[in-house]
């Protein structure tokens, strides 16, 4: 355990921009930085992160916390995990307390992997260049292909030693255990014997992004048809094939530098490029891209160049699947490679500048590239082409540029022969319909609108005070501290300034208005607690708090509020607005507040007066429907006061 001191001096050091930085490409919008969630696939920048009060917020996905909360969730790391993680960023030394047993099992299951992978990668390489073996069979074989040594330690390649169990039994001298090396999967246990999953094979470890070997593939060197030509790790709690790129951790820095990645299909094809001097290329490992994938390239860039092996019916096959990375809401370029070629077989042919040259030159816009390649199949059928039409401007519609998606519409209504007006209003009616469904999920709806077979849209009454519980708290955690009204209590003679939180506290006691959400409760009692004792409301106190959902809830609502940021270069004044309209937006959100508590009363009693009904209950039916009366009597003053402003 980490002690009390330790955390607070971690959580006085860190920086969240920062730490985010390492992982998000931050752009800075006012006082706060942008980008694009790390946590949900998005086209436009909804993850925000405010270095002044150290929080960041996703409005697409909803995540958010402080700089732990991010590393928990960015690194799957437990809570004491993420601590050290920021400690060794900031050079803090950890004090730490006894672990209990079962802490040190948990902890110990993913490092424990994580400390075999290392392992097991360092003595691959080190047979390569080492080990007689390893030598005469691994490294010859790379050094045919023509691989430099520089390129093989840069990714760490190796070779695992063809006597079946050789590795998993070093692996157990060195002190590890089977139970791991079966979990990794470099050791396959069958009931009697074990053996080791990638013998005589070349292994190429597989990079998280931080740099850790989480997984391998390994080739065989045999040209026998028998055993499969790779093999990978198994899927484990370290390695999630759908979700790694290789390559990324040698690529990341390149790809931010010159703004692009490159994709290819294989191992080879990344170390052939590599060595030809382009370092921002990554694999998919021979299958489709997955959205967690482009998730991952979209972190460093925005653009993306395909290499294609020069084959037309596999390109056709994966147009869809290309359509799919724009959507995006990724620049796709396209590089068609001679017939027989791959990258890394390519790549050989040239000299370096050559095939630099070669890259530039290609390079062809998707959309341009697939609208060449359908329009040569569909001729002058006029049914292929109207199908090609369609999906042309799906494409189009998927580009995120309103500069680019117009270029290519005039572009494409040349190739296509169809008017410029046509194409553009087939595309914006796509767009629309695409964002009203993002907007769905982005807007925090108060009404939910759920549609019931056979009955129209109806709008659901949600029986909870929480939005105006939120705003009330966000208000106090906001402004809290500033004088709100001058009062003259009347015995008294003096006239007295009472701050927000005062004049907030009063009138909720006063009108007998109880919390309903049980974070917004627990954070109004302790703001209670600190009023009472005369000390100021700190956003820090409750950032940080002890309690997760104090703090997640905290980080919610000091975020700033989605519609502003859609708009953020009216950001700065927005603020200011609110902090101005303070004796306005106060007393509206109490009476919002009551109003809301009067109008679920409301729709309890007609409950109420519904069974009373069926029932034939005459008394109790007359005294519903006064209390009802009374109870909208009430609600229409409140609605006059609010000005029909009514936040439900
Ligand atoms: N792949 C795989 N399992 C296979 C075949 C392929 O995981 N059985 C993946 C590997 O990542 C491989 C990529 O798909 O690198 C492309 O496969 P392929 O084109 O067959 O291999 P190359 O990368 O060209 O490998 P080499 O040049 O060594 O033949
Ligand atoms: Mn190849």
């Amino acid at each position: 355990m980490i002690d009390r001191v330790t955390i607070e001096k971690i959580m006085d050091s860190v920086e969240i921009v920062d730490v985010i930085q390492d992982f998000v490409t931050l752009k800075k919008r006012g006082v706060n930085y942008v980008g694009l969630c790390p946590f949900h696939n998005e086209k436009t920048p909804s993850f925000t992160v405010s270095p002044s009060k150290g929080i960041y917020k996703c409005f697409g996905c909803g995540s958010g916390g402080n700089a732990v909360n991010f590393i928990i969730e960015h690194e799957h790391l437990s809570y004491p995990e993420a601590l050290k993680f920021l400690a060794r960023k900031y050079n803090i030394e950890i004090v730490e307390k006894e672990l209990t047993a079962e802490e040190v099992e948990q902890k110990n299951q993913r490092e424990s992997m994580l400390i075999l992978t290392k392992f097991a990668a360092g003595n691959f390489h080190g047979n390569l260049f080492k080990h007689p073996e390893g030598i005469s069979v691994g490294l010859s074989y790379f050094k045919e292909r023509g691989f430099r040594h520089e390129i093989l330690k840069e990714f760490s390649v190796g070779y695992c030693l063809e006597q079946k169990d050789s590795f998993t039994k070093t692996a157990q001298e060195a002190g590890y255990k089977l139970n791991y090396l079966v979990q990794t999967g470099l050791t396959i246990k069958r009931e009697n014997f074990t053996f080791d999953r990638f013998n005589g094979r070349v292994i190429f470890p597989i990079h998280s992004l931080s740099g850790q070997v989480i997984g391998f593939g390994g080739r065989t060197l045999k040209n026998e048809t028998k055993a499969a030509k790779y093999l990978n790790s198994p899927e484990s709690d370290i390695y999630h094939k759908s979700r790694v790129l290789y390559g990324i951790f040698q690529a990341k820095k390149e790809i931010v530098n010159t703004e692009n990645c490159f994709l290819v299909e294989g191992y080879t094809d990344v170390l052939a490029m590599y060595q030809a001097g382009i370092h921002n290329v990554v694999a998919s490992s021979g299958t489709s891209l997955t959205e967690d994938q482009i998730r991952l390239i979209k972190r460093f860039t925005p653009n993306i160049t395909i290499l294609f092996d020069g084959d037309e019916a596999g390109i056709k096959a994966s147009l869809r699947g290309i359509d799919l990375i724009l959507e995006e809401g990724l620049n796709i370029k396209v590089i068609l490679l001679p017939p027989g070629e791959d990258p890394d077989s390519y790549s050989r042919k040239l000299s370096s500048k050559e095939f630099k040259e070669f890259l530039t030159t290609e390079a062809t816009d998707f959309i341009r590239f697939k609208t060449n390649l359908l329009l040569k199949d569909a001729g002058n059928d006029p049914v292929k082409r109207s199908s090609l039409i369609r999906d042309i401007v799906q494409s189009i519609a998927a580009v995120q540029e309103s500069i680019n998606r117009s270029v290519y519409i005039k572009e494409c209504s040349t190739l296509l022969k169809v008017d410029e007006g046509v194409l553009n209003s087939e595309a914006n009616k796509i767009r629309r319909k695409r964002a009203e469904q993002r907007y769905r999920h982005v807007t925090r709806q108060e009404e939910e609108i759920k549609e019931k077979p056979g009955k129209k849209q109806q709008q659901v009454f949600r029986e909870t005070t929480d939005v105006q519980e939120k705003e009330i708290i966000r208000l106090l955690l906001l402004y809290g501290n500033r004088d709100f009204m001058e009062i003259c209590p009347e015995e008294e003679e003096e006239a007295k300034i009472i701050t927000v939180t005062e004049f907030l506290i009063n009138e909720i006691i006063n009108d007998e208005l109880e919390f309903d959400h049980p974070v917004c409760r627990q954070i109004f009692e302790e703001i209670q607690y600190i009023e009472n004792n005369e000390q100021k409301i700190e956003e820090k106190y409750f950032i940080n708090h002890q309690d997760q959902t104090i703090s997640d809830m905290t980080a919610e609502l000091l975020s700033p509020a989605p519609e502003i940021s859609k708009i953020w270069s009216k950001h700065e004044s927005y603020i200011e607005t609110e902090e101005m309209k303070l004796k306005e937006v106060i007393p509206e959100i109490l009476i919002a507040f009551k109003n809301k508590k009067i109008m679920i009363t409301i729709k309890k009693i007609q409950e109420e007066l519904r069974k009373a009904q069926e029932q034939n209950n005459v008394e109790e039916i007359e005294n519903l429907q006064t209390r009802r009366i009374l109870l909208n009597d009430l609600k229409k003053q409140l609605s006059k006061d609010l000005g029909e402003r009514i936040i439900q």
